[in-house]
């Protein structure tokens, strides 16, 4: 199960922004999908809470009877948002469970030591630097009328980081994630500018969150990605007969699923999506101790 890691010490540089969408843009794929926050603050199930039942469903964490957080059941994408100021035994905890890394990065310089010193420390981790957790970076709140997305790109290259875009300043993205949305959720043509810088991003995650299809039906050049936008074209190959998940965060294992006991059968049409659990309060929470902050 793809489990895809939103990281950057530094607070407010778009982490939650990021997470969301790409929870939302994998939701829209019709994938069973889970956006869960790594912290006490859980800011985005506040966001979940605010989406409306008739959009795309995104999952919160399951409870389970003690109250402490799990994978809930059908899930086959992770999509993990984390707090500002991460670092040490904590990081080391989410990149064990992540196949890849984004790091929003603003422009300024204070953004960009911060995120040098970020991943100078998750370059350090044997899961990354064995290339089983990938990293990459993307430019967060960019003026298109400046040089930024450039300098930004010219300080990755510099780091070692690769640099997948960047996303520019706007309104759009403060005023929809206040209603429980994303620019996915938009009609594409109130939002063709964003989600034309979304097309590398989604280009460089799309072979981690769908191998199979990356590798059986590789988008071609001229097709925009986000063209795919509400069709089920990349989950029709999800297996329908997932089984609930065997292992959890709670207690060290890798996010994945119960294998199945017979071959999975072939999908030939579009899953229908299993019932996924909407965001509900966390009051009187346990949180998984390695997930406290
Ligand atoms: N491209 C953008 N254009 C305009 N505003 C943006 C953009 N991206 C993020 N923001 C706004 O910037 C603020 C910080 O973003 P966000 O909450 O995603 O950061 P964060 O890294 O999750 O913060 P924290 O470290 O506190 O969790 C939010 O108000 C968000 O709406
Ligand atoms: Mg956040």
């Amino acid at each position: 199960m793809p489990v895809i890691a939103i990281v950057n010490r530094k607070g407010g540089s778009g982490k939650s922004t990021l997470a969301a969408h790409i929870a939302a843009w994998c939701a829209r794929q019709g994938s069973a999908v889970m956006l869960g926050d790594v912290d006490r603050q859980q800011s985005t199930r506040g966001w979940l809470k605010r989406r409306d039942a008739a959009l795309p469903t995104i999952a919160p964490w399951a409870l389970d009877q003690k109250n402490v957080l799990r994978l809930p059941a059908g899930i086959t994408h992770v999509v993990l948002d984390t707090p500002g100021g991460m670092h040490g035994f904590e990081l080391a905890r989410v990149v064990m469970f992540a196949d890849a890394i984004l790091m929003p990065v603003c422009h300024s310089v204070f953004d960009r030591e911060s995120a040098a010193a970020c991943h100078a420390e998750l370059a350090s981790l044997p899961r990354v630097a064995s290339g089983r957790c990938r990293l990459a970076s993307v430019g967060m709140r960019i003026d298109g009328r400046t040089r930024a997305a450039e300098s930004l790109r010219e300080w990755s290259d510099a780091t070692g980081l690769p640099f997948i875009g960047s996303l520019r300043e706007t309104q759009m993205y403060v005023r929809t994630l206040e209603r429980g949305m994303t620019i996915f959720d938009l009609p594409p043509q109130q939002a063709a500018a964003d989600l034309a810088q979304w097309e590398p991003i989604l280009q460089w995650l799309s072979p981690l969150l769908y191998p199979v299809q990356a590798a059986n039906d590789p988008t071609p050049a001229r097709e925009p990605i986000t063209s795919r936008l509400g069709s089920s074209r990349l989950g029709a190959s999800r297996p329908q007969n997932l089984m609930p998940a065997q292992e959890s965060l709670v207690h060290g294992g890798r996010l994945t699923m119960f294998a199945p006991s017979r071959p999975a059968t072939p999908v030939v049409a579009a899953p229908s999506r299993p019932a996924l659990p909407r965001a509900e309060s966390t009051s009187g929470l346990t949180i998984p101790q390695f997930l406290k902050r």
